[in-house]
């Protein structure tokens, strides 16, 4: 038989709103299926759902995660996979300083590092990574997903060309994941800060309130974990840019974003997470070198003045000091942000079904589906949408 090679260019998307709909409702549901599967994975036993969990808002609470081969294991913290469908794809920005000079930066991409530009080439990396699913190639990957117990489903989705062929299966699975991580329950927006911006001044307490004017002044924290973005209409708690912290060494020297892009100038810096539901993802910093938020503001507000009680970084020479580092806030205002990022879980994730026995978050009413946010999501039309030939010379 012939492999089929794909090639550059367009397959169209599905021809109207309704298919496209239709197409979006099974590729989520296989997708969810793909997620918690933790038979595809080389030895058995480990599937998504195994590092990103419910109940810690899809995140690990283990500083780094134990890959399925036994004694392998990984070199950061599994993020959260709440809001990820929102991060837009890695670009170069233009930007001004305070000098008002043009300057450039990077935003965006997927995986801590952003060595995936966007969430399409992101989501098949997990499968062949070794210190994760392990799977040997993608043949594998195509054989395991016949012999899935959701393999029906998916193949009435796909139809027969391919779901017998190896290339194209591959594909419509990391279609299919992606368009699972757009469901709504990932993306709620029904934390207490999102009912205080919306106008509840009752949402916040005292000490949050407080909170949040340092949070928007002294702290500097909105220059990052941005309250507005041009995105999405609702606060995703990060620009998605780059920075070097100054986070603790772990093990080897962690090159971060320099090493994608070539940039000595860019050694050790991570991307900005979102600080949505930040209290449920513990530990905290790319390589979960910090255990609380409490230690966390610590960090920030006088890391410069007690250099000896987090120890040496991997690399000194790009680390932020300007943002960072010396605030000069009191311990009472360190308390005031700590408190104020209690209101930034989502409520959804507190539910029993999720902390107890890690279920999936139910979708608060009024959560706009999928379709309708379409003009918001950064990854809609999918460049790599591949036209698979029949009968390749
Ligand atoms: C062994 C644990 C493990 C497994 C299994 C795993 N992940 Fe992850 N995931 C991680 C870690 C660790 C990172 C961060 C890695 C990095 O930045 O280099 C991550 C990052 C991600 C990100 C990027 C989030 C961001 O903010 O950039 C997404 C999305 C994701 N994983 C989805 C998945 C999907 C889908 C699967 C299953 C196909 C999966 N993961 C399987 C540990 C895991
Ligand atoms: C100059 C940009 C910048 C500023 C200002 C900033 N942060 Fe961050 N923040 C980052 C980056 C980058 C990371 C990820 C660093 C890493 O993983 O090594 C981060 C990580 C975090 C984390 C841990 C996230 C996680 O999932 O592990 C928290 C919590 C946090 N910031 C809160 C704050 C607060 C509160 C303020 C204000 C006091 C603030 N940040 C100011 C850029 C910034």
């Amino acid at each position: 038989m012939i492999a089929a090679t794909i090639l550059n260019g367009q397959q169209p998307l599905p021809a109207t709103e309704k298919d496209q709909r239709s197409f979006s409702k099974s590729a989520a549901s296989i997708g969810r299926h793909i997620f918690t599967d933790t038979d595809l994975s080389h030895p058995h036993g480990q599937g998504c759902i195994s590092c990103h969990n419910p109940r810690s808002a899809f995140a690990d609470p283990r500083a780094v995660s134990p890959g399925t081969v036994l004694g392998r294991e990984g070199t950061r913290n599994a993020p959260t996979l709440m809001y990820a469908a929102l991060i837009s794809p890695l670009a170069y920005e233009e930007a001004f300083n305070e000098f008002g000079q043009e300057v450039h930066a990077w935003e965006g991409g997927l995986f801590l590092d952003g060595r995936a530009r966007d969430q399409f080439e992101q989501v098949r990396e997990p499968f062949f990574n070794p210190d994760e699913m392990n799977i040997p190639n993608s043949t594998v990957l195509a054989k395991r997903l016949r012999n899935s117990t959701y393999a029906d489903e998916f193949r009435r989705w796909i139809g027969e060309e391919a779901w017998t062929d190896d290339e194209q299966l591959n594909y419509y699975a990391y279609r299919a994941l992606g368009e699972f991580l757009k469901e709504p329950f990932f993306r709620p927006f029904d934390a207490r800060i999102d009912d205080f911006l919306g106008g509840d001044e009752s949402a916040l307490n005292e000490a949050e309130k407080r909170g949040l004017e340092l949070f928007k002044t002294t702290g500097k924290c909105v220059d990052c974990h941005l309250l507005t973005t041009k995105t999405w209409p609702q606060p995703l708690l990060s620009d998605f840019g780059y920075d070097n912290l100054g986070a603790p060494s772990r093990g080897a020297k962690d090159p971060g974003l320099g090493k994608v892009t070539e940039t000595p100038s860019e050694l050790g810096q991570f991307r900005a997470p979102t600080l949505r539901n930040i209290t449920l993802t513990a530990p905290y910093l790319h390589n979960g070198s910090i255990a609380t938020l409490q230690d966390l503001m610590e960090f920030y507000n006088k890391r410069d003045l007690e250099p000896e009680r987090w120890g040496p970084t991997d690399f000194p020479e790009t680390v932020n000091h300007k943002d960072l580092g010396n605030l000069g806030l009191t311990d009472q205002q360190v308390a005031d942000l700590v408190a104020l990022m209690e209101a930034f879980t989502d409520r959804s994730l507190l539910t029993k079904e999720v902390q107890k026995d890690n279920a999936f978050p139910e979708t608060p009413p009024g959560v706009p589906g999928t379709e309708s946010m379409k003009p918001h999501f950064p990854m809609w039309t999918h460049r790599l949408q591949p036209t698979f030939k029949k009968n390749p010379e």
